[in-house]
């Protein structure tokens, strides 16, 4: 069984196709706040699973850089909660983490053997969770997702505001001088639902392949929706945010490359089919 926490966001909008036929526990901030380490212990020993996917974490990077004690709180000491409970449980747990640990700087995508250096406070709590769960388990799979895609009528991320942009406005900014690595939270949960079978516990980069900015996922899903609205790349100083942002977030999943354990699709294909299911 699979004991899930923030299984209402994005990446749990998926767990239902992907794990269809696995038991499945699914909880979220109103049944289960993973700050409350007495309930989290509760309810994962009373459960006794025998995995814990760990999604739950505030997403939103400039309110974690305008409320550090919340983000801390809830995506650092939030992971250390259930960590804990894993540990009491026997549990092995799945953390996702985040290419936001990378502080930018490097030409090539950042591998599993870089050293993470992040650039805001979302990036340092994910990665104080990371070691956390270093620290105290020792069955455990830290898997690290680039630039979320999906969730559909739930995005609220870049690729729904884009898509509802194409809607509305006569021209589209889109930041050209920051890359990353798009992830479809279905390609995350069927790479992950392999990745478990495999015992092979530790960190793993798992993205969607190839390297792009903001500005060509923008151009994307206008090419893929058939939208005739010009996209125009701008400087990241067009949008002044809270929160700096590392000039690359972009990963390669080494290990899995490494170990042929799966391999990732391109993120071009991964977010034509996501807007294809979507919009469609
Ligand atoms: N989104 C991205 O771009 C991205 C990229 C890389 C990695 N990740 C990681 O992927 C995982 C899944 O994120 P996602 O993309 O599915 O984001 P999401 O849509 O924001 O989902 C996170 C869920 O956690 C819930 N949550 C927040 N605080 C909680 C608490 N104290 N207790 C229990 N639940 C809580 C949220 O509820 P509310 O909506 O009510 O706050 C939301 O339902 C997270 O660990 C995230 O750090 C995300």
């Amino acid at each position: 069984m699979i004991f899930v926490t923030g299984a209402n966001g994005m990446v749990g909008s998926y767990l239902e196709e992907v794990f269809s036929g696995g038991k499945l526990v699914l909880t979220d901030i109103d049944t289960l706040d993973v700050t409350d380490p007495v309930k989290v212990r509760n309810e994962i020993k009373k459960r006794k699973p025998e995995f814990v996917l760990h999604l739950a974490a505030e997403t939103d990077v400039d309110r974690c850089e305008k409320e550090a004690d919340h983000a801390y709180l809830t995506n650092a000491l939030g992971t250390q909660n259930v960590a804990l409970a894993c540990q009491e449980a026997g549990a092995v747990m799945i953390y996702i983490s985040t290419a936001g640990v990378f502080g930018g700087g490097k030409s090539e995508p950042y591998t599993e053997f870089d050293q993470p250096d992040p650039a805001n406070i979302y990036g340092r709590a994910k990665w104080e969770g990371e070691k956390i769960v270093r620290f105290l388990l020792d069955r455990y799979y830290i898997v690290r997702a680039g630039w979320m895609i999906g969730g559909r009528e739930k995005d609220k991320k870049f690729v729904g505001k884009i898509v509802r942009q194409f809607g509305e406005k006569d021209k589209i900014l889109a930041v050209n001088d920051k890359t990353g690595t798009p992830t479809y939270a279905r390609d995350l949960l069927e790479g992950i639902k392999k990745l478990i079978t495999t015992g092979y516990f530790g960190l793993y980069h798992m993205a969607n392949t190839g390297v792009c900015s903001r500005y060509d996922v923008a151009v994307e899903i206008g090419k893929i929706l058939g939208k005739k609205t010009p996209v125009e790349p701008v400087p990241s100083s067009v949008f002044p945010l809270p929160a700096p942002r590392a000039d690359s977030e972009a990963m390669r999943n080494y290990k899995l490359e490494l170990l042929g354990v799966h391999k990732m699709r391109p993120w071009q294909e991964a977010l034509s089919e996501y807007l294809k299911n979507w919009l469609q």
